[in-house]
């Protein structure tokens, strides 16, 4: 039987429009939601992502203002960038896109962003908060997928679950979100002596490496809910996940689909640290 298909694009869609209420409600006490994108360099994807971030914001009635720098953009400078959108009222969030060039301290830039207004969720507090059970700014891919668990009423408790991928961004943060909704959690990486022998265990499957192919069919426990974080571009053009889509939908229960799955989730969640972050400017 072939998969289900968990469709991201549809989710997002209602997600997104009820931040656009949650705004509606901030602009009518006279506060407008403000995110500052930063792009630096001109990598074609981030260009991408972060059009997309701007347009996202836009039609969800929250201000966004995009800084383009050149690829040789010192370092100093970028810093001095946040620092003047750190101290502006009108921004409630700074999105820094990743990755950076290779001259700038990646560590360092973010460690720069007040985390009050780190709506990535990338800063040490906000990576600490979320470690230690108090979250405030969730990074948004993990997030995402977490309701699109919650939206598939997919359970956790007690449920195996398997990381693919060990990043900041997603393997990390994801795996402690899936430990405090109660999951036993494995997280593999590139080192992973017998990726399947760990993949075959999931009820759960998150799948985030950045690499087409990394799990296919036979990797999957029958009747597995898989999540495919991946976006990559094919040689032949074609747009492909981590999983193996063809093999893994005819073992999955549910999975992603790439694109419309993960993707649109992001963007959306994105949006709604943003706004959280404006509310919390609310008096009390
Ligand atoms: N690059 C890839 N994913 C992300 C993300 O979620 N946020 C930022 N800032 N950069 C990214």
């Amino acid at each position: 039987m072939a998969a289900r298909l968990i469709d991201g694009k549809m989710l997002a869609a209602t997600v997104r429009a009820q931040v656009a209420d949650r705004v509606r409600t901030l602009r009518a006490q006279g506060i407008t939601p403000g995110l500052a994108v930063v792009l630096v360099g001109d990598n074609p994807a981030s260009q991408v992502y972060v059009r997309n971030k701007a347009a996202a914001c836009e039609a969800a009635g929250i201000l966004s203002r995009t800084v383009s720098l050149a690829a040789d953009t010192p370092e100093g400078e970028l810093l001095d960038l946040l620092d003047s959108l750190n101290a502006d009222p009108s921004i409630h969030g700074i999105l820094v896109q990743l990755p950076l060039p290779g001259h700038i301290d990646t560590g360092r830039v973010i460690a720069a962003i007040d985390a009050t207004k780190d709506v990535d969720g990338f800063h040490v507090a906000n990576a600490g908060l979320l470690l230690t059970g108090r979250p405030r700014f969730l990074p948004c891919t993990p997030y995402g997928i977490m309701k699109m668990l919650e939206s598939e009423a997919v359970p956790l408790w007690g449920a195996e679950a398997v990381v693919v991928g060990a990043s900041n961004i997603v393997g990390k943060p994801m795996a402690l979100l899936l430990l405090a909704a109660g999951a036993t959690v494995t997280i593999c990486n590139s080192k992973t002596r017998d990726l399947g022998a760990q993949t075959r265990r999931a009820d759960v499957l998150v799948v985030a490496t950045g690499r087409s192919g990394m799990v296919t069919g036979d990797m999957i426990k029958p009747g597995a809910v898989v999540i495919d974080v991946g976006i990559n571009r094919l040689e032949n053009g074609q747009l492909v996940g981590d999983v193996d889509f063809e093999t893994a939908r005819q073992v999955a229960a549910a999975i992603t689909p790439v694109p419309g799955g993960v993707g649109p989730m992001t963007i959306a969640m994105l949006l709604v640290n943003t706004v959280e972050s404006a509310e919390r400017q609310l008096p009390a």
